[in-house]
């Protein structure tokens, strides 16, 4: 493992899973802004339909991501300070619970509306909150509100690669740079 220390870094398959979820989340913020407001009569098509398409994929990749990561354990940067450490860990556990969970709020509040949420558009998802329940309503409400607490977990995650190559000088950003 000595190799590993300061350099080592994420291999291919972290990478890209990494940078296929940042692309997917950033497609997602866009629809998900410009997509009008879901309520009674919205209907499941258009941009509605391209949020639950794109949130769906989200899933799947999430958590083919966290089982690939838990079979191909990287280690923490060791020229990091032990504050450092503990920030980073936190702030990616914090941020794979968080997609992790956006996704299942949102399969729950589309269902309430009575959607069926499909996998590439054809594999169709079980209904995990039944059409018209409370709690599915609630599970909207609450995807609503960690929409805004996800992004501040991104900035506060792009923030520190930015410390370290800009204000640090190590290769932090590197490991999981192509
Ligand atoms: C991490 C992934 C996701 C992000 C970043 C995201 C983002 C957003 C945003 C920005 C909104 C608009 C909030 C507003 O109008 O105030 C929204 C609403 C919504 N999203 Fe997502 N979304 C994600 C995943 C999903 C998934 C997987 C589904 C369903 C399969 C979904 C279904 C919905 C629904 C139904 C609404 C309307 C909620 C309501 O008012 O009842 N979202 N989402
Ligand atoms: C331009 C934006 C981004 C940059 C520059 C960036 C940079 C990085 C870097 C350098 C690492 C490796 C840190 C280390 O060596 O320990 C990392 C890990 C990680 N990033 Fe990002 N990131 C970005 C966006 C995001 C977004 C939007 C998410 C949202 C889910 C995210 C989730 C994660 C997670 C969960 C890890 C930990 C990987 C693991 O150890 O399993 N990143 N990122």
């Amino acid at each position: 493992m000595q190799s590993d220390i300061g350099t080592g870094g994420y291999g291919r398959v972290a990478k890209a899973f990494h940078w296929l979820i940042v692309a997917l989340l950033a497609a997602q913020y866009a629809v998900g802004s410009i997509m009008p407001h879901i309520g009674r009569n919205t209907l499941n098509q258009g941009w509605v339909a391209w949020h639950l398409w794109i949130g769906a994929t989200i899933l799947a990749v999430i958590v083919l991501r966290f089982l690939w990561r838990l079979r191909n354990p990287v280690p923490v940067d060791v020229t990091l300070a032990p504050w450092e450490r503990m920030v980073s860990l936190a702030t990616h556990w914090t941020l794979y619970i968080l997609v992790f969970a956006m996704t299942l709020l949102g399969w729950a509040a589309a269902n309430s509306r009575g959607w069926t949420v499909k996998l590439l558009g054809l594999v169709p998802l079980p209904q995990i909150a039944p059409q018209g329940s409370e709690w599915g309503h609630e599970a909207g409400d609450i995807h609503n509100v960690l929409v805004y607490v996800l992004l501040g977990f991104i900035v506060l995650h792009v923030a520190g690669a930015l410390y370290h190559y800009f204000v640090k000088g190590d290769r932090v950003l590197q490991r999981m740079l192509p």
